[in-house]
C-alpha cells in the first residue's frame, strides 16, 4: 500500500510541474464557476466525512489573491490569533471580539466551519494578567469569566474550542503555567465545565504539539482524558497540532495514537499542521515533505473519529515558522507566490 502510494507520489511529483499551469488558476477560482474545475481539498475531504481547513489571520485578509484560495479550497478556518486572550480581553473585564468576528463572518460567507482557538494558554496573555500576582479565588474568577464570556459570544458560531492549549511538558508533567501554579491541575476540568455551561453543544478539545507520536507527552493526555471521561467532565476531543519538522523524523505511531484516543470515545483532529525544513528548500526536501503530508492525511482518514485536518495557514507567505524557528521555513503546501507545492498534490492524492 505505502509502496504503491510512494510510486504514485513520484508520478504525481513528475506531473506536478505540468499540472500547476493547468490547475492552479482554477484552484484560485479565476476561471469562474463550473468549468470542470478539479474538486477542492474541502470537497475531497467531505467525501470521507472530514473537513480540510486552514488557519488565517486578520492582517492577511486584505490580500485578495490569498483570500480567493482561502475562500474556495477549505471548508474550515481557525483564527491564528484573533480569539486568543490578549486579543479578546485586552483590559480586565473589557472584551473585544472584533478580530475573531471578522474571521467568523468570512467563514460564514464561505460556509466554512470555525475552530475556536484558544481559551486557556500560557502564551499571548494580556499584560494585565501576567504583570501581577493572583490569589487562587481571584484567578479562578478571572478564568471563569474569560472562558464563559468568550464561549457565550461565539455560541453557535464555532463548532469546537481548544479549551486548554499546551498544558503538558515534553516529559508528561504539567506545564507550570500561572493557571497550574495558582489553581492546581484541576483548572483543566474546571475550564472544560465552564465552557460546557456556556455552550452545551460545542465540542471541547485539549490541544498540544509533539503529541502526534505515542510517548510521554501523548501518554499524559491519554491518562488525563481517561480520568476526565471517568469523572464525567465534558471533554470531546484531542487536538494534535502537528507542527512537524523534517529533521525530527515522521511520527510513525500517529495512526495508532489517533486510534487509542478514538477508543476512549474522543474525536481527534490535526489542528495546526505544518512541516518545516531548513531553508532553502530543494526538490528532495519538498518531496519528503509531500510524502509526510500524504502520510498524515492517510493516518487521519484511517481513523474514524479523526474529524479533520487544519494546516497552520496554507501558504509560506504567511507561515509563522520563519519568525519562530531560525533558518527554517517552507512548511506549507503553497509557496510564497501562492503556487501549490508537491505537498498540495500529495494531499489531494491521499484524499482521492
Ligand atoms: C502562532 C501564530 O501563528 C503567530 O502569528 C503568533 O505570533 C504566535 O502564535 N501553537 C499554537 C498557535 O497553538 O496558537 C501558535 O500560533 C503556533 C503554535
Amino acid at each position: 500500500m505505502r509502496k504503491n502510494r510512494r510510486n504514485r507520489l513520484r508520478l504525481v511529483g513528475a506531473l506536478a510541474a505540468v499540472l500547476v499551469a493547468v490547475t492552479a488558476p482554477s484552484a484560485q477560482g479565476l476561471c469562474g464557476e463550473g468549468h470542470n474545475e478539479p474538486p477542492t481539498l474541502a470537497e475531497l475531504a467531505q467525501r470521507h466525512g472530514r473537513y480540510f481547513g486552514s488557519a488565517t489571520d486578520n492582517p492577511e485578509l486584505v490580500d485578495e489573491p490569498y483570500k480567493a484560495i482561502l475562500d474556495s479550497e477549505f471548508d474550515q478556518i481557525t483564527p491564528g490569533n484573533g480569539m486568543k486572550w490578549y486579543a479578546t480581553e485586552p483590559q480586565q473585564g473589557v472584551f473585544d471580539f472584533s478580530a475573531g468576528d471578522e474571521i467568523v463572518d468570512l467563514a460564514r460567507a464561505n460556509r466554512q466551519k470555525v475552530r475556536g482557538h484558544t481559551l486557556v494558554w500560557h502564551s499571548q496573555l494580556p499584560n494585565w494578567l501576567t504583570s501581577r500576582e493572583w490569589t487562587a479565588p481571584e484567578l479562578r474568577a478571572v478564568l471563569k469569566k474569560h472562558i464563559q464570556t468568550e464561549v457565550r459570544h461565539y455560541r453557535g458560531k464555532v463548532f469546537a474550542w481548544d479549551v486548554v492549549n499546551e498544558a503538558f511538558n515534553e516529559d508528561g508533567t504539567y506545564r507550570e503555567t500561572v493557571f497550574y501554579k495558582t489553581l492546581g491541575p484541576g483548572y483543566i476540568a474546571d475550564a472544560l465545565r465552564w465552557a460546557h455551561q456556556a455552550d452545551p453543544r460545542v465540542k471541547l478539545y485539549l490541544n498540544d504539539y509533539n503529541i502526534e507520536s505515542i510517548g510521554p507527552k501523548s501518554d499524559a493526555y491519554f491518562k488525563l482524558a481517561q480520568e476526565l471521561r471517568a469523572e464525567g467532565v465534558p471533554l470531546h476531543g484531542i487536538g494534535l497540532q502537528a507542527h512537524l519538522a523534517l529533521q525530527y523524523g515522521y511520527p510513525t505511531t500517529l495512526e495508532d495514537n489517533l486510534r487509542r484516543f478514538s477508543r476512549l470515545g474522543l474525536d481527534t483532529a490535526l489542528t495546526e499542521v505544518d512541516i518545516r525544513m531548513y531553508v532553502p528548500a530543494d526538490e528532495q526536501k519538498l518531496a519528503t515533505q509531500a510524502q509526510w503530508y500524504m502520510d498524515l492525511t492517510e493516518a487521519c482518514l484511517a481513523v474514524r473519529r479523526c474529524v479533520g485536518i487544519t494546516i497552520w495557514d496554507y501558504t509560506d507567505k504567511y507561515s509563522w515558522i520563519p519568525a519562530f524557528f531560525d533558518g527554517e521555513g517552507a512548511a506549507l503546501p503553497w509557496d510564497e507566490q501562492l503556487q501549490p507545492k508537491p505537498a498540495y498534490y500529495a494531499i489531494r492524492e491521499a484524499l482521492k
